[in-house]
């Protein structure tokens, strides 16, 4: 992989995420570290000054092994992947890191640095620094049409602002 300025990304981020799905890692070789499919979340810039800093957003429900490595950990990847690994992706979208190697079942290897992990076949891999978090709330529901469609249960995902620190591409 080499690394690029975040700035030089040339993609669309609502076919990126939406259709072609990402896998949020969080964790360390030493720490352990998990990993599970998302197919929601945003690219694009807050806070800082100008123009904002390049940052992402993930949504993680509380339920989610990976979720207790992301509350832990600094940092967290998003890695992109070519359409022939669509199926892994499904694959770690359906099954919990807590029930067993399931990175190896998906034939993905990890790659891991200090304070986070990507993986080998990713072509494109953002490296995020966390610095917020919020739940999301019943209250906030402006169309509760969305509310009960997507919650009806209630298990209401938090939401992760993270800086993009590094973006990395394939050679
Ligand atoms: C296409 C797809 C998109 C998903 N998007 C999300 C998401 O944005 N947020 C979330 O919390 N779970 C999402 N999931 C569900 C998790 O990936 C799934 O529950 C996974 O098995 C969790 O693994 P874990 O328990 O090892 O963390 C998605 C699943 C699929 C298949």
């Amino acid at each position: 992989m080499k690394e690029i300025n975040v700035q030089e990304l040339q993609l669309n981020p609502m076919t990126l995420i939406a259709k072609r799905w990402m896998l949020i890692t969080a964790g360390t070789e030493e720490r352990g570290y998990n990993t599970m499919t998302a197919s929601w979340g945003h690219l694009g810039s807050i806070w800082g000054h100008g123009g904002g800093l390049p940052t992402s957003v993930i949504y993680v429900r509380p339920q989610r092994y990976t979720k207790q490595f992301v509350d832990r950990e600094e940092l967290y990847t998003l890695c992109f992947f070519p359409e022939e690994r669509h199926q892994a992706l499904a694959y770690l979208g359906t099954h919990s890191g807590r029930d067993g190697d399931k990175v190896a079942a998906a034939g993905l290897t990890p790659v891991f640095e200090d304070g986070y992990t990507y993986f080998a076949e990713a072509e494109l891999v953002l490296v995020c620094r966390k610095l917020y978090r919020a739940p999301i709330v019943e209250e906030g529901f402006l169309d509760r049409e969305v509310l009960e469609d997507c919650y009806p249960r209630r298990d209401f995902h938090d939401l992760y602002v993270g800086e993009i620190r590094r973006a990395l591409v394939r050679d």
